[in-house]
This record gives structure tokens, C-alpha cells and sequence, in this order.
């Protein structure tokens, strides 16, 4: 394959832009590879909505047949969380989105079997959905349990919740409206409780950056692994603070795609 993109270069090409070309093309290869070698399972459950009916704010009060407060779970992994919480809040309407195909299915079966009519899950990047599916200010409440946590100092600029991320957030959610971040990594905790603040339009519900222990919050897998192996959980709770206005939403960084900011800054 290498051969047949050699022999249709140029001949006026440097070694270092074939060497350069070359590279992107196997990047390419690998990565239809990993496409094809992905098996995505098709979900059926008619509480699944795929993403690629985003293009514009969803009318969610028509979506669930109610106009109940919209809240919105990213990462919901296998449902765990989501199941506990749409149970326990009958009147709230959930959205729980990831990116993770075998999780979303397993979201909505454990929603199908509930019989829960107040969750809808989607296949979609968290960025994208606030961007492009929600309107400012619809969001009751957030919840972000246990995301990924890129440990190595070199990779922290992956992590989904930082700076512009908690900004922009602060236009979905509703005055008043809850923002809950769990981690099981302490320097992610630090991060988040630094960043947030020191942003205007967030307060504080705790008395404390965080708590270890958050009375009546469901427990989510990731989080369950952790205590089960003695590590304390770090739970965040702020509250979008009503009085001060939001200001502009920034500039947009949401794609469509699975591929974030990351992987295409470093795989070309
Ligand atoms: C470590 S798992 C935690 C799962 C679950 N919240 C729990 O606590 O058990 C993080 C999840 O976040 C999802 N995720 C990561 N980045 C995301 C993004 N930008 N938008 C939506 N989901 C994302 C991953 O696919 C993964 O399922």
C-alpha cells in the first residue's frame, strides 16, 4: 500500500514530505482498521435517540411528552447512576449520553427493563450535544461521575471538564441549576474545585471544595469499583449562580464526531 502512495507522489517531493505523507496514510489505515474492527451493535430500545438526529436544539418537551425539568448525565458508562436517579426524581426527564456504543446499550436495556419512561440516551459527544441539541439555559441539573481521569500530567489536557468546558456549561444550565462532578483521582478533584471557584456564575453547595460522602447520590460502577478497593470518592456540587449573568457563550469546539480536540492534535 506504502509502495502505490510512493508512486503516485510527485517526483519533485522532499524525503521529509514523503516520510510525512506516509505517515498520515498509515494513520489513516489504522484507523480504518479500527472502524472496521469496532463492532458497533445497532440499538433498538425506543428510548435511544441517535445522535445523528442532532442538528439543531431538540424540542425535548416533545420528545418525552412533558415539559419536566431536563437534566443531563455525560458518560452514563452501563447506566448504573441513571437508573437510580431517574427512579428516585419520576418528575425530572433525563438525558444520559457516552460516546461508548456497548454502554449505551446497556443504559437503555436497563431502562427498558425499568419500564422508565423519563430517560432517553443518546450516542453523542458531550460538547456536541450542549452545542448543537440544547438550548441556554434548559438544564436542571448535570451530572459527570468518574470521567476519565488522564492521569499523566502530559495527557491532563484531554480531560473533558476544565476551564472552557465548566464556562460553557454554565449557559446550559438553568439559574439555580445543579452541576455534580465525582472523581475517584484527587488531582482531578483539585483541578475541577480551582477552576470552578474561580469562574463567575458558579456557588459552592458544600461547605468544603468537596465531600467524600454526598447522602442520598446514587452510586455509579466506576465509583462502587473504587470504594470497593478502599479509595475514597471526591463529590463536587455547585449550583449556577442566578445573579450573575452568563455572558457570551464561547466561541464553539464541538464536533460532530467521537474524535475530540486531543486526537486530532496528535494524530494528525
Ligand atoms: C470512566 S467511565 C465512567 C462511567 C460512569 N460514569 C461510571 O461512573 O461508572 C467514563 C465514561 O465517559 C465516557 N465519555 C468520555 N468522554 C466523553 C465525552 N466527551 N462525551 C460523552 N461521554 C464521554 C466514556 O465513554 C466512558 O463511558
Amino acid at each position: 500500500m506504502i509502495s502505490v502512495v510512493k508512486s503516485i507522489l510527485p517526483v519533485d517531493f522532499t524525503d521529509f514530505d514523503r516520510a510525512s505523507i506516509e505517515l498520515r496514510f498509515l494513520n489513516l489505515l489504522m484507523q480504518l482498521e479500527q472502524l472496521m474492527t469496532q463492532r458497533i451493535i445497532p440499538i433498538t430500545s425506543p428510548n435511544f435517540i441517535a445522535g445523528e438526529v442532532l442538528d439543531c436544539p431538540m424540542d425535548w418537551t416533545a420528545v418525552f411528552g412533558n415539559s419536566r425539568p431536563l437534566a443531563l448525565e455525560i458518560g452514563c458508562g452501563t447506566g448504573h447512576f441513571i437508573l437510580a436517579q431517574a427512579r428516585k426524581q419520576p418528575d425530572i426527564n433525563f438525558l444520559a449520553i457516552d460516546i461508548y456504543n456497548k454502554g449505551c446499550l446497556k443504559t437503555c436495556a436497563k431502562i427498558d427493563e425499568a419500564g422508565l419512561q423519563n430517560v432517553r440516551v443518546m450516542r453523542v459527544e458531550a460538547r456536541w450535544l450542549m452545542e448543537t441539541g440544547l438550548r441556554p439555559e434548559s438544564l436542571a441539573a448535570v451530572y459527570i461521575n468518574c470521567p476519565d481521569p488522564w492521569p499523566k500530567k502530559r495527557h491532563r489536557r484531554r480531560r473533558l471538564v476544565n476551564r472552557d468546558f465548566l464556562e460553557s456549561l454554565a449557559h446550559y444550565l438553568l439559574p439555580d441549576g445543579d452541576f455534580f462532578f465525582s472523581t475517584d483521582f484527587d488531582n482531578y478533584a483539585e483541578d475541577v474545585a480551582e477552576q470552578i471557584r474561580n469562574l463567575p456564575g458558579y456557588g459552592n453547595m458544600l461547605q468544603s471544595d468537596w465531600v467524600h460522602d454526598l447522602p442520598g447520590y446514587p452510586i455509579s460502577k466506576y465509583m462502587q469499583r473504587f470504594l470497593d478497593k478502599g479509595q475514597p470518592i471526591y463529590f463536587i456540587h455547585h449550583q449556577r449562580d442566578a445573579r450573575v449573568s452568563r455572558g457570551k457563550l464561547p466561541s464553539s469546539t464541538a464536533q460532530r464526531g467521537f474524535r475530540v480536540d486531543w486526537q486530532k492534535a496528535e494524530n494528525g
